[in-house]
């Protein structure tokens, strides 16, 4: 880890300011009185915030006083968390991810755009509108490469659409976050791949399986004539769970609707969920459900 060191320039002083004072007052009600230390980052964070997105030294003195702590210990703290910066940033402050998936997707290119831009890592624009820094993975590495500016996330970069982004940016316009290319958030590029046509589904509905012998329930062997229900209109089911319902013999609202506690104890059990039917009231739908299909409830 490299060295982190409190920036040369320091103001005089930091207090939080009212608002600030109410919030870290009712932080620390949530923990017991010789525990209050445990507040320490979210109140770092918070001063952070309230300078400028950077951390100042009498902020860090300020917050290890109101915990009561030494201050030796509140520096520390500090100067180890990288999220915690210890000189002035921009107003768009950019955080680069730098990790492999990124690197492999074209994060130097980035690099060089940032270098280009803004500047060397670390110091702030002359304007004062941007820096940057290099950071390690930031869990978006499915639509690397991307970079955090402030508290958005801007995916599937490239160093022209990174580029424009940063003079977007520095122009005040509206710039959208997230993926930079044709795709929802995560979605494959181009739409999706897998579960176009709902084949497997229609299989495990024609063949469909016995019931576990333990069943407890009222389970079907097949399907009646005319097929299984489509319980997956029931919210909460997804695909992935109808398909097991039906492997137990569950294909009609109904059945659904006619679940007692035990049989939802027993469902619960089969498919490894506690409390989500109840939660999501899933035989209160089934049997709306059930009535509208002209089924029994
Ligand atoms: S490697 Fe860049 S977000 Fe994970």
């Amino acid at each position: 880890m490299s060295v982190r060191r409190l920036d040369i320039n320091q103001p005089d002083e930091f207090s939080f300011s009212k608002e600030n004072e109410r919030w870290a007052a009712d932080q620390l009600k949530k923990y017991p009185k010789d525990k209050q230390a445990s507040a320490v980052i979210p109140l770092l964070w918070r001063a952070q915030e309230q300078a400028d997105g950077w951390l100042p030294e009498p902020a860090i003195r300020y917050v290890a006083d109101l915990l009561a702590m030494p201050q030796i210990r509140v520096l520390e703290i500090a100067t180890f968390y990288t999220m915690f910066n210890l000189s002035p940033v921009g107003r768009h402050f950019v955080q680069l991810c730098g990790t492999t998936p990124c690197w492999l997707r074209g994060a130097e290119d980035l690099k060089e755009v940032c270098r280009r831009v803004i500047g060397e890592p670390g110091q702030v624009r002359e304007d004062g509108q941007f820096s940057w820094i290099e950071v390690e993975c930031l869990g978006a590495c499915v639509n690397a490469p991307m970079v955090q500016i402030n508290a958005d996330y801007y995916e599937d970069l490239t160093p022209e659409s990174l580029e424009a982004l940063l003079e977007d940016l520095a122009e005040g316009r509206e710039v959208a976050t997230g993926p930079q290319v044709e795709r929802t958030n995560a979605c494959p590029m181009g739409g999706p791949t897998t579960l176009l046509n709902g084949g497997a589904q229609r299989q495990t509905r024609s063949t469909p399986t016995r019931a576990p012998a333990k069943a407890k329930i009222k389970t079907l062997r097949k399907a009646r004539k005319g097929g299984p229900d489509r319980l997956i209109e029931i919210s909460g089911i997804g695909p992935k769970i109808e398909n097991q319902l039906y492997e137990l013999g569950i294909f009609h609202f109904d059945q659904v609707a006619a679940w007692t506690k035990a049989d939802v104890a027993w469902i619960n059990e089969q498919l490894r969920f506690k409390g989500r039917i109840e939660r999501e009231g899933w035989i209160a739908q089934a049997k709306v459900l059930a009535k509208n299909a002209g089924g029994a409830s």
